[in-house]
């Protein structure tokens, strides 16, 4: 396993994240992600400690706190050193019926921090993500409720999920200017089949010194080879009955068909071909990986022995290309006569 520093920070992430988003299945769609129970969550974090993954991603809302729960005795049962693992949870989502118990007002920060502690069994949260945007609390709200929530003491970084690029640069610029703490990290979707991150979040990652962590590297199981024209029902699979993260399916089956070449040639599956081009693109810290099984999880350990020639990384750029979209085309086209002539 190889690691990366946080951003511009001194924390040190292994280049794999594991994602916790299949342990609980307590109703719901978390039921169709994965229903993982405690000796089934104790065997992958085994294999996760073991491979030296040491960054691990939850959130207060997967399976309603299940997976913290989980995550937190899982630790406890294995005799691992908490201090050896870095621990991220997310705040945001709905929590429960109150008008309160949702968003991101400093009132649900607060709550929704001690919530997810007691529930990890632990005394601080190494990395808290505000899981995605909350269209009523004013940024400057959120931003102090962070800077002062890293105060305490119950969180040592900061970082942010899902808002779009003028959003963060917003906050950043608002915590900047009042010497607050700053986001550290993004965590967003990105896959061979959604590239869509490329145009403004990675640049302005890129800008900016922040992480960039990929959530649903394989699309959600529909890269992971077990999705072909012919086999749109894999069985037993989450997106049999929940199809999400959105996908163009065409344009992903053309996509499968030039990953499986690559990956035929090589000796190694479909998913670890999608999870090593991830891995290897501009800007990117550490993949967070998910998983239902440890049949599942060994593979996609595996991907970062996997490595991507210039002419496999050609073709798997033709195929997955994002269309062009303004303003980016005329970004592209005057930036041209700044190219220093020789
Ligand atoms: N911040 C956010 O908004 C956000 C959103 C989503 C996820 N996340 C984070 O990202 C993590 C990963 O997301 P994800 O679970 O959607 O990732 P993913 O890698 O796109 O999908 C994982 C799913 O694909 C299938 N799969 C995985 N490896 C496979 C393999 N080698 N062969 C065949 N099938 C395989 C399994 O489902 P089946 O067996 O059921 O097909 C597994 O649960 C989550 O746990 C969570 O921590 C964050």
């Amino acid at each position: 396993m190889k690691y990366n520093f946080l951003g511009n920070t001194g924390l040190v992430v292994s280049e794999l994240c594991f994602g916790t988003m299949t342990f609980g299945g307590s109703g719901g769609i978390w039921e169709a992600i994965g229903k993982i129970k405690q000796d089934g969550v104790n065997d992958l974090m085994k294999v996760v400690v073991d491979s030296g993954i040491n960054f691990i991603d939850t959130a207060n809302v997967y399976s309603y706190g299940e997976s913290e729960t989980l995550l937190g005795q899982s630790i406890k049962d294995l005799g691992i050193d908490r201090n050896e693992l870095v621990i991220a949870t997310k705040v945001r989502g709905r929590m429960g019926q109150g008008q309160n118990n949702v968003g991101l007002s400093r009132y649900h920060i607060f709550q929704s921090v001690d919530a997810s502690l007691k529930r990890l069994q632990m005394d601080h949260i190494d990395v808290l993500y505000v899981h995605g945007v909350d269209p009523k609390t004013p940024v400057e709200e959120i931003m102090r409720s962070l800077n002062d929530i890293v105060l305490t003491g119950k969180v040592r970084y900061i970082a942010v999920c899902n808002w779009p690029a003028w959003m963060v640069m917003k906050a950043l610029g608002i915590a900047d200017k009042n010497g607050w703490n700053k986001f550290v990290g993004m965590q967003y979707y990105y896959s061979l089949s959604s590239r869509d991150i490329e145009r403004e979040i990675v640049p302005v990652a890129i800008d900016q010194n922040l992480a960039v962590f990929p959530w649903s590297p394989l699309a959600g199981g529909f890269l992971s080879g077990k999705y072909t024209r012919a086999t749109e029902k894999a069985g037993d699979s989450r997106r049999d009955i929940f199809d999400f993260p959105p996908v163009n399916k065409a344009k992903a089956y053309d996509i499968i068909d030039v990953m499986a070449e690559i990956g035929k040639a090589q000796n190694v599956s479909v998913a670890e071909i999608a999870l090593a081009w991830v891995r290897l693109q501009k800007g990117i810290t550490s993949t967070i990986i998910g998983a239902k099984n440890a049949d599942q999880l060994n593979a996609n350990i595996k991907s970062t022995t996997v490595e991507l020639s210039a002419d496999d990384l050609k073709k798997l750029d033709d195929v997955s290309a994002l269309t062009k979209e303004y303003p980016g085309w005329m970004v592209e086209r005057q930036g041209a006569d700044r190219a220093i002539k020789s």
